[in-house]
């Protein structure tokens, strides 16, 4: 990659018309993320100096959903009027640096870092003043169209609607990435005019203006055309999720990852899979980690979590925010909510939701629980049925502390706060109110009355 400092700007103010959306365009997700996203993981995979995002359409939107971005410099487009003009909003940050001025659109997440770093390396090793990244297309309607001159030197960059028909038949297109020298890339955007059937201020003419001027221009093709796929309408947003998923997918692949029926699967690019880990088919995982060994059934979506060595997540299961411990098992059915942490060997069973809930190594509650702000030590059997009663009305949720071989009875509740001592039996159908001592039992539920012959009598009636 460069020997020089890398500058970014990202032009993400246009309003996306063609979305018929309230969402500002860039915002729209592409494997749960917003598509802005997967362009700034990009920029910040690869060493560099700023980051200046152009925002216009949804300003505030925008920034707020990228806020977890620190380095971003972020400046305003007020009016859309043009790509140029949007760059030329980043001369009041970028003016006065030295180095390379990277132009991306916030439209287009499927370029590679492969890509990026060979554009930068053609352009310094030509000393260009400017590079375009272009593609050769099957169908090419929509984009800037690459003119070459007799010898087939780079000569401007037709937009659509401005093409003629000679212009318009040739399929290397624009893909909207460029490489400038710093110094060289504010006074050409001044020189723009919006002398067009847009009347807009168009980027792709700083190619022609500097040409004229003798400067170097170069045009870096792109071998994988996929990657230029810009997102203009819905359609395109899904073609772009299909690609990216397909390229996740198959490296997950190369890298040991088992995927059944991969088209039915989306893994978010900021997961981390680990080998021999395998994935069944309707799965979607965002912002987690699975580690080596685990396995995950078919239709479970998985949430900023994380799954330890060797868990079994079984079907249809839904986690957010929280972890399974090595060896684990969840599901069928089961929902963890926010901040459940299940250590080592637990055994979390069908229809059980938990939440705000740490369960101790190899403790279980195997069937139709609800487990929220408690703490359960190790080796606690939860029997089926089983309900801490957390909510009493007032904001505050109440604990339910649990401690170690504790064995709770089916069909019963713990009125939090309450806590039931270590070793203790709580015998089934009894709702806990009070705390329970270390070693006891705790019973709470009406004697049984028996009637000999009664039911013949009812059954008559
Ligand atoms: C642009 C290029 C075209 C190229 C294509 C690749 C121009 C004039 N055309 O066309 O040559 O083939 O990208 O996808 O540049 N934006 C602003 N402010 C503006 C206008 C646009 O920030 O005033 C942003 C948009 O939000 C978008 C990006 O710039 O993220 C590209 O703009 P868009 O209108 O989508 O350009 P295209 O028609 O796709
Ligand atoms: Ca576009």
């Amino acid at each position: 990659m460069a020997t020089s400092k890398l500058h970014f700007v990202i032009l993400a103010a246009g309003l996306g018309k063609r979305m018929h959306s309230k969402l500002p365009k860039v915002l729209h997700p592409v494997l749960f993320r917003p598509m802005l996203h997967h362009v700034l993981d990009l920029v910040g995979s690869v060493a560099h100096e700023s980051v200046v995002v152009v925002v216009g359409h949804g300003a505030d939107d925008v920034k707020k959903a990228c806020s977890s971005y620190k380095e971003i410099q972020w400046v305003e487009q007020k009016e859309q009027l043009g790509t140029a003009h949007a760059v030329l909003m980043a001369e009041g940050v970028l003016g006065k640096k030295n180095g390379y001025v990277i132009v991306m659109a916030g439209d287009a997440p499927l370029i590679s870092k492969k890509t990026l770093s060979e554009l930068v390396d053609a352009h310094e090793k030509a000393g260009a003043e400017a590079s375009v990244a272009t593609a050769t297309i099957a169908n090419a309607t929509g984009y800037g169209r690459i003119v070459r001159g007799a010898s087939g030197v780079l000569t401007d960059i037709r937009e659509h609607a401005d093409g003629s028909p000679t212009e318009l038949a040739i399929n290397e297109v624009n893909s909207g990435l460029y490489c400038f020298k710093a110094e060289s890339l504010f006074p050409v955007l001044h020189k723009i005019e919006n002398k067009n059937k847009q009347k807009e201020y168009y980027l792709p003419d700083a190619v022609r203006i500097l040409v004229a001027q003798g400067k170097k221009v170069v045009p870096f093709s792109i071998a994988d055309s996929g990657e230029i796929h810009g997102i203009n309408d819905r359609a395109a947003l899904a073609q772009v999720e299909a690609l990216l998923k397909e390229r996740v997918n198959h490296k997950l692949m190369m890298e040991g990852v088992t995927l059944s029926d991969p088209k039915t699967i989306s893994v978010d690019p900021s997961c981390r899979i680990a080998s021999d880990v395998t994935i069944e088919n309707g799965c979607i995982l965002v912002n987690s980690q699975v580690e080596s060994g685990a396995h995950i059934e078919s239709n479970c979506r998985i949430l900023n979590s994380r799954v330890h060595k060797g868990a079994r997540i079984k079907q249809g299961s839904y986690l957010e925010e929280s972890e399974v411990g090595e060896n684990a098992s969840v599901g069928p059915y089961a929902h963890l909510r926010p901040g459940s942490i299940l250590r080592e060997g637990v055994k979390i069973g069908n229809f059980v939701e938990t939440k705000k809930a740490v369960m101790g190594k190899n403790s279980k509650a195997s069937h139709l629980s609800y487990i929220g702000d408690a703490e359960i030590g190790a080796n606690v059997n939860l029997g089926c049925g089983f309900i801490t009663c957390n909510f009493d009305g007032s904001p505050k949720k109440n604990k339910t502390v649990i401690e170690d071989d504790v064995f709770v009875g089916s069909d019963s509740q713990t009125v939090a706060p309450v806590t039931i001592g270590k070793g203790s039996y709580v015998a089934s159908g009894s709702t806990i109110t009070d705390n329970v001592p270390p070693d006891s039992l705790a019973l709470s539920r009406g004697r049984q009355v028996t009637k000999p012959g009664y039911g013949k009598k009812y059954l008559r009636k």
